[in-house]
């Protein structure tokens, strides 16, 4: 239990430990753990006090936590398209403002980063605000800023496949005082912390348990203390996988806002067209070697494509008005610009355990693949790139 029972626990603070050791490495002014990634986005939409009938605009490319946090709020999921940076296109947000939005929650995907500064200026222009999902992206960095310190609040997901993991666990970054106390009280039935003993202790709102335990919030410190080390085996990593995709004509890389801030967990890059890109699924599979690589299109569920649960509004309860209302019109919106750069791309995991022996294997089965399918194809396939990806 992370709060009170003073003398059965010996001192020992474990999750405050690892709050401000994230505050230290991130220079935030406050960090609150979580239970997970999803309850830290859903804490933090409750914290800076969005709501029933407030819009949150949020990209079609994304894991489905993000519009279960804008649910489970009351407030509405408005989706728009994504760029080739794989993350929310600003052009697309501008369209998508209405009087009820209320905050822009961009996703930092696949360890890279949104591109912040027309996202910034929209919430400057329309006092709204900026919620950044940096669950995938712990030590990324946008120009010089650490991802999940930017907006108003940042989320990490501390869950078995990121970067740092203590199996389930998240946390929320923000340099404003009244959110940070907003998430204490939130994650822990509304208890204001003040005192010594819980009992006696008051609720100045209602909150609910999204708390980290102490064990978790244990492993947690241990890994993030590897942090650096992470970051700097993956970049290795991905310097040399993208080095040797890089050989072959006609595979263009996802567009990184700045790559210097990239923390480098998954190589993301774009075959010509959308057949070719199943060929190169289809010619992994068939040689076993698929494993580590994401078509998120067809084959994963972080993609608006998927989402029929979502489209159909399978709620087990009854969502509000407003819920239901934007649902349906999300079930017939258009999606062809996000279709046509996720229909061609394939993401690479990169492994932190890899030797260089290993390494240099993927990379030259992986390339192989390419080479046979592009080999293979009508001319055709590469003049048609520019445009999909358009
Ligand atoms: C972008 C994004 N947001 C939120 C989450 C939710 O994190 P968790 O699994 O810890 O609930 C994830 C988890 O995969 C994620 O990828």
């Amino acid at each position: 239990m992370r709060y009170g029972f003073d003398a059965a626990r010996k001192d020992i603070w474990k999750s405050r430990e690892l709050e401000q050791a994230l505050c230290k490495r991130f220079n935030c002014g406050f960090a609150q753990l979580t239970s997970s990634g999803t309850s830290a986005l859903t804490t933090a939409l409750a914290a800076l006090g969005v709501g029933a009938g407030d819009e949150v605009i949020m990209p079609s490319f994304t894991f489905v936590a993000s519009f279960e946090a804008v649910l489970s709020v009351g407030a509405i999921p408005v989706i728009v398209d994504i760029n080739d940076s794989l993350t929310m296109d600003p052009v697309s947000v501008r369209k998508a403002l209405s009087p009820a939005t209320r905050c822009i929650m961009p996703v930092h995907m696949c360890g890279s980063m949104a591109d912040l500064d027309p996202i910034l200026e929209i919430c400057r222009d329309h006092k709204l605000i900026l919620l950044e999902d940096a669950c995938q992206s712990i030590g990324a960095s946008y120009k010089g800023k650490w991802l999940g310190t930017i907006g108003d609040a940042g989320t990490f997901s501390f869950d078995f496949v990121k970067t740092v993991t203590c199996a389930e666990g998240g946390a929320v970054l923000t340099n404003d005082k009244t959110v940070y106390t907003n998430c204490d009280g939130y994650t822990d039935h509304g208890h204001d912390h003040i005192g010594k003993d819980r009992g006696a202790e008051m609720h100045p709102f209602i909150g609910y348990n999204f708390r980290i335990s102490e064990l978790h919030a244990a492993v947690g410190l241990a890994q993030f203390r590897k942090l650096d080390n992470f970051l700097s085996i993956q970049k290795k990593n991905h310097q040399y996988l993208q080095a040797e995709l890089a050989k072959i004509s006609g595979i263009k890389f996802r567009t990184i806002p700045d790559p210097a801030g990239d923390s480098n967990t998954f190589l993301s890059w774009f075959m010509p067209t959308r057949e070719l890109t199943e060929a190169v699924v289809a010619e992994l599979k068939s040689q076993q070697i698929f494993n580590g690589n994401f078509y998120w299109f067809e084959h994963n569920w972080h993609y608006i494509g998927k989402w029929d649960h979502l489209k159909k509004e399978k709620a087990l309860n009854r969502l509000n008005e407003g819920q239901s209302k934007a649902i349906k019109k999300l079930a017939t919106q258009d999606f062809t610009k996000s279709d046509a750069i996720m229909g061609n791309c394939i993401s690479t995991a990169i492994g932190l355990s890899w030797t260089d022996e290993q390494l240099k294997e993927k990379a030259s089965l992986l390339a192989a693949a390419i080479k046979k399918v592009l080999a293979n194809a009508s001319p055709q396939a590469y003049y048609s790139q520019q445009a999909s990806l358009a």
